[in-house]
C-alpha cells in the first residue's frame, strides 16, 4: 500500500468512495475545489494500483490542521489504511501541534477511531450537516 498525494485521475474513485462511505453527500465539484485550495493536504491510499482511501486536511492556522474528510472502502477496512493515511498527513505537517475534526455523534466506528488515535471529545456542535445532525469537535494536541 503506498500514500501519495491526489491527482486528477484519482477523482472518480475518491467520489465514490466518499458517497459510499459518508453520510453527507459532496459534489465532484467540492472536491476539486478543496484540492485546489489544499493540493498538499490531499492524500489518496493506494493498493494494487487501485484507490482505498483518502484524507483531505487544511491548514486553517499556523500549528493547526483540521481534517476535512477521511475514509476507506469500506472493502478494504480494518486493514491499518485509514490508519496510515492519518499518520502521513501528520508527518506531513510537521509544524502541527493541534489536529481536529468534526464527525457525526452517531459514528461510533470512527469516534472509536479516533479515539483509539489519542483524540477526546472536546464539543458538540448542534446542527453542524446540512441534515441538522449534531457533531463532536474532537481534538489532539500533538506537543
Ligand atoms: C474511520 C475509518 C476511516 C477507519 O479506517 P480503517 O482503515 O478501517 O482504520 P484502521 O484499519 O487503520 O483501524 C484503526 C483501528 O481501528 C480498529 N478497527 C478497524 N476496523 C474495526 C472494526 N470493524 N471493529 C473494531 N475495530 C476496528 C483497528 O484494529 C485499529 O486499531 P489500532 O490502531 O489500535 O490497531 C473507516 O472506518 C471509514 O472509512 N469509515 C467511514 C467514513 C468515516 O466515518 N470517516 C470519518 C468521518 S470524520
Amino acid at each position: 500500500m503506498a500514500i501519495r498525494k491526489f491527482e486528477y485521475k484519482d477523482l472518480e474513485s475518491v467520489v465514490k468512495i466518499a458517497h459510499d462511505s459518508l453520510e453527507e453527500k459532496y459534489t465532484t465539484d467540492f472536491f476539486l475545489h478543496l484540492w485546489s485550495i489544499a493540493p498538499d493536504g490531499f492524500l489518496v491510499a493506494e493498493k494494487n494500483d487501485a484507490v482505498v482511501g483518502f484524507i483531505i486536511t487544511i491548514e486553517p492556522c499556523i500549528n493547526e490542521l483540521r481534517i476535512l474528510m477521511l475514509a476507506v472502502d469500506e472493502k478494504y477496512r480494518g486493514q491499518g489504511i485509514g490508519s496510515s493515511l492519518l499518520r502521513e498527513a501528520i508527518l506531513r505537517h510537521p509544524e502541527t501541534r493541534r489536529i481536529y475534526l468534526e464527525v457525526r455523534v452517531d459514528n461510533k466506528e470512527a469516534i472509536l477511531f479516533y479515539k483509539r488515535k489519542g483524540f477526546k471529545i472536546k464539543q458538540m456542535l448542534p446542527d453542524f450537516y446540512t441534515d441538522g445532525s449534531p457533531a463532536y469537535l474532537m481534538e489532539k494536541i500533538l506537543f
